[in-house]
Formats: C-alpha cells, sequence, structure tokens
C-alpha cells in the first residue's frame, strides 16, 4: 500500500489521483518495464499505449531520430490490438498496478474508435478512456480527427454516446480527448470537444517536426516526418494549456515536455489539472517517481499548501 500525501490529491473527472503526475501514452508500455525500476502505484495513474482495433506493427524503421532537447518518433500506433489488451495486457496491469488507468484509444474511423472505446470502457480497472485523435505517425486516422473542429466534435460526441448507453453495464467512463498542437487555434478544437461532451482534454500531443542525414542528404525517419516531444516543446504546450483555460470549463491533463517537479507545478499554474509525463520517460525511468518526491519540496519553496489550490493560478 502507498502512502499518499492529502495535499497531493486531485479530482480528475470525479476520481481521485493521488498526485497529479501521468505517464503519457506510448512512454510508457503497459507499465511493466517500469514496475521493474519502482511501485508504479506510486502514480496518480498512467496512460497505455494507444489501442486500436486490431493489432499493428507500427511504421517502417528508422521511427526515432534523437534532437537536442527532445525527440521525434513516428512509431505509427504499435500495439497489439484491443482483443489482446483485454484478455492479456490489462490482467498483467492488475498484478502490478491497483488503481485505475488511463486507456488511450486510437483509430482509422468513427466505427473502430466507438467500438474500441466502448470495448476498453466496460472493463473494470479502466478508469477514463483518452480518445487519442492527434497522433500525426498515420494517414487517415489519428490527427485527420483532431485537426478540424468539426470532425473533433463528431468522434467526440458518437464516443460519448456509446459510452453513455453501457451505463447500466458500468460502461460509461470519463471520456478524455487528447489534442493536436498541429493546428492554428487549439482552443477552436477544444471547445467544439467539450461542446461534443468530452470530459476532459489532454494538450498537446507531439509536435511534427523531421531530421535530414547530412551523410545520406535524405530524411532520418523512413516516413520523413514525425512528432517531437520532450522539453522543447515545454513552452508551447504551456501556452495552448493557457489559451485553452480561458475557454473550457472541463479538466486539462498538461502533457508536452515535462521533466521536473517544477515543470508540473507550472503547468498546473496555466490550467491542468494532472500532468502527464512524456519522453523524459525514456531518458530517465526514475524521473516520475522523482518528481513525485520532489512536488512536496517545491510546493514548499513556493509557499503551495494544496496543490489543487495553483490550478489556473496564473490566470
Ligand atoms: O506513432 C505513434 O504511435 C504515436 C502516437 C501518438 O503520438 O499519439
Amino acid at each position: 500500500m502507498v502512502e499518499s500525501e492529502e495535499n497531493m490529491k486531485l479530482d480528475l473527472c470525479s476520481i481521485i489521483l493521488d498526485n497529479p503526475v501521468i505517464p503519457a501514452s506510448g512512454t510508457f508500455g503497459y507499465g511493466r518495464e517500469f514496475a521493474e525500476f519502482y511501485d508504479i502505484n506510486r502514480l496518480g495513474t498512467f496512460s497505455f499505449k494507444g489501442t486500436t482495433g486490431e493489432r499493428r506493427f507500427g511504421n517502417p524503421t528508422p521511427r526515432i531520430a534523437e534532437c537536442q532537447q527532445g525527440m521525434i518518433n513516428s512509431v505509427g500506433l504499435q500495439n497489439p490490438g484491443v482483443d489482446a489488451v483485454i484478455n492479456e495486457e490489462l490482467s498483467e496491469i492488475a498484478k502490478i498496478f491497483s488503481k485505475p488507468v488511463m486507456a488511450n484509444v486510437s483509430g482509422f474511423s468513427i466505427k473502430e474508435y466507438v467500438d474500441v472505446a466502448c470495448r476498453l470502457a466496460l472493463e473494470e480497472q479502466v478508469g477514463w478512456i483518452e480518445l487519442n485523435i492527434s497522433c500525426p505517425n498515420v494517414h487517415n486516422g489519428g490527427m485527420a480527427f483532431g485537426t478540424d473542429p468539426h470532425e473533433a466534435a463528431n468522434v467526440t460526441e458518437k464516443v460519448k454516446r456509446a459510452l453513455q448507453s453501457q451505463k447500466e453495464m458500468g460502461g460509461d467512463k470519463p471520456l478524455i480527448v487528447k489534442l493536436s498542437p498541429n493546428v492554428t487555434d487549439i482552443t477552436e478544437i477544444a471547445v467544439a470537444c467539450e461542446a461534443a461532451g468530452a470530459d476532459g482534454l489532454t494538450l498537446i500531443n507531439t509536435v511534427q517536426g523531421m531530421r535530414i542525414n547530412l551523410k545520406t542528404g535524405k530524411p532520418v525517419i523512413a516516413k520523413k516526418i514525425g512528432g517531437l516531444s520532450g522539453p522543447a516543446i515545454f513552452p508551447i504546450a504551456l501556452r495552448m494549456i493557457y489559451q485553452t483555460y480561458e475557454k473550457v470549463n472541463i479538466p486539462i491533463i498538461g502533457c508536452g515536455g515535462v521533466s521536473s517537479a517544477e515543470d508540473v507545478l507550472e503547468m498546473m499554474m496555466a490550467g491542468a489539472t494532472a500532468v502527464q509525463v512524456g519522453a523524459a520517460n525514456l531518458v530517465n525511468p526514475m524521473i516520475c517517481p522523482e518528481i513525485i518526491d520532489g512536488l512536496p519540496l517545491h510546493m514548499k519553496k513556493y509557499g503551495i499548501d494544496n496543490i489543487a489550490d495553483i490550478i489556473g493560478g496564473a490566470h
């Protein structure tokens, strides 16, 4: 049993988190590798790898490029498919994680989003559905749904309605929509998703970028363009969270380049209720417990008695 401090607790769509720290989808697998380093029950929760209807092997390699202050990925939603996630991964997660987990759902059609979200939401261990309409690495899916407010609202509404229809079976889990920064005005998409029934938002997914190999004169990544994450995108994420907080009334999960307890506090002051840690897990597998350990010290340093009090405090 992991002890948690009362003044670090937060309400995320009526589920209480022990602290705001959540490893981001795609950087934490299903938790197993990290559970070898620390008790992952210390986390607020974690978001597992984006799940699609069928198993996917992902994009051709190379699909990672390093950069100063970050990395570019073009994984292409590699995952074992929803059947394997339900039949194999969730039972493994149950052995190492006793809190509600966040299920990241990806898709290439509205039907796929609805089917996968509904199936995962019926699983007792799943606390939230995180609808990933922002993956920049696949054609005709992911970000294609998240860069147009009408498309974003449409898929959000269809999934929300389908989740509500399984309320009596316990399958009406809170719907969090993960948004893309690769748009002119993210607040337009955020407002559209809220109006369509989203219970929360995750901001932001990766920022499109590329590298060229000077020896070959060709793009490093096989698919040429990928998604940039890491400290380089922190100020972009912060700006988008700040702007979106002023336009919506649902909780925002901050995400993008977070690598310290101070980053977490800054994102919360911008408007985040909780904060995802992504690329930093790949650099230092202990980063999340280090951040959790660092939060009380930094709260004291900045005169913060209760972490929930600082949400949106910069406005
Ligand atoms: O390519 C990928 O699997 C990345 C997914 C995402 O950024 O949502």
